[in-house]
């Protein structure tokens, strides 16, 4: 038995002592997402952490994701393997510079993507994830006046869509802003059969050539109902690997950045998390995600909004 191998065996053992489940997100590597207990989306996520019976999350993913876990479930110990796993989308956002922004653009409906820090769920009015950004958006009267952060591309894609009065906080994620347009087209060219599919926080002219755009759980779920049998991928490689497992007769090409050297393209916060980690945080219990209580007070309010939209639409 090889150490891959026996370190798997202690996760699973400290698991069942200590009554802790493991919720890993799609761009979570292929061997973290096998030893998973739940493995989703950011709404499937924020969902299941909000509904779990056990006494200890610890989250495969960035820091945004385990706050969320902890906001939602405050009594239970939520733990990140590594702190560093944060998110450049929810840094492009700071507390202080969103406090003006809102003030310079009094009376609107403060919409906020999950991926924010807590600090800045808490300034919002709603959350809403890549999944039900454009329902959460729809369930509002027509004439509400909306501010959307931070994700420029997502809000932009909102606003096309929906018609709405909405003024966008200009942040990006840095991997789905590099996709080369280039490589992408080359692909088409080898593949004329596959199809473009492309999350929504890409930028406009790859969206533009897409024949699906979605969430992470959408793009999964049109490779296994459409009649296609090969895809051409603008989000995050590690979902391909669930793409393979669930479809695995079909192909999934990734759409690499403009400066590739991998051929695809990673989040290197979502990478922090290894195996080896997991273990360490499992036996240590830390780094433990902890939130101030006003913060997550505040931050609550606007998720559990979100949850009960999505609830309602069926989402
Ligand atoms: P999803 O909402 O599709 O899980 O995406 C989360 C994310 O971090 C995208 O970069
Ligand atoms: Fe953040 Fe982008 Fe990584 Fe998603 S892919 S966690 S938005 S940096």
């Amino acid at each position: 038995m090889n150490s891959t191998d026996q370190n798997i065996i202690e996760i699973k053992r400290l698991k069942a002592q200590k009554n802790a489940i493991i919720l890993a997100h799609y761009y979570q590597t292929g061997d973290v997402q096998n030893i998973a207990d739940f493995v989703g989306d950011s709404l499937a996520l924020s969902q299941k952490a909000a509904s779990n019976s056990a006494d200890i999350i610890l989250f495969a993913g960035v820091k945004f994701m385990a706050e969320t876990a902890k906001i939602l479930s405050p009594l239970k110990k939520v733990l990140l393997p590594d702190l560093d796993a944060g998110c450049s989308l929810a840094n492009s956002c700071n507390a202080d510079d969103f406090k003006i922004f809102i003030k310079d653009h009094p009376g609107r409906t403060i919409i906020s993507y999950v991926n924010t820090n807590a600090e800045i769920k808490a300034l919002s009015d709603i959350i809403c994830t890549s999944s039900n950004a454009v329902q959460i958006v729809e369930s509002l009267p027509f004439d509400e006046k909306i501010i959307f952060a931070p994700d420029r591309n997502l809000g932009n894609y909102i606003l096309n869509i929906t018609g709405r009065d909405i003024i966008v906080w200009n942040g990006a994620c840095h991997v789905h802003e590099e996709f080369s347009l280039e490589a992408l087209l080359k692909l088409k060219k080898e593949n004329p059969g596959a199809k473009i599919i492309v999350h929504p926080e890409c930028e406009l002219p790859v969206r533009m050539v897409a024949d699906f755009i979605g969430s992470t759980s959408l793009l999964l779920k049109y490779t296994k109902e459409d009649n296609g049998n090969c895809y051409i991928v603008a989000t995050e490689v590690g979902i391909i690997h669930q793409m393979k497992k669930e479809n695995p007769g079909k192909t999934y090409l990734p759409v690499p950045p403009v400066d590739s050297t991998c051929g695809c393209s990673e989040c290197s916060f979502m990478k922090l998390i290894t195996i080896e980690k997991i273990l360490n945080c499992l036996k240590t219990e830390t780094p433990e995600i902890i939130i101030d209580n006003k913060t997550l007070i505040r931050a609550q309010k606007p998720i559990l909004r979100m949850m009960e939209i999505s609830e309602k639409l069926g989402l």
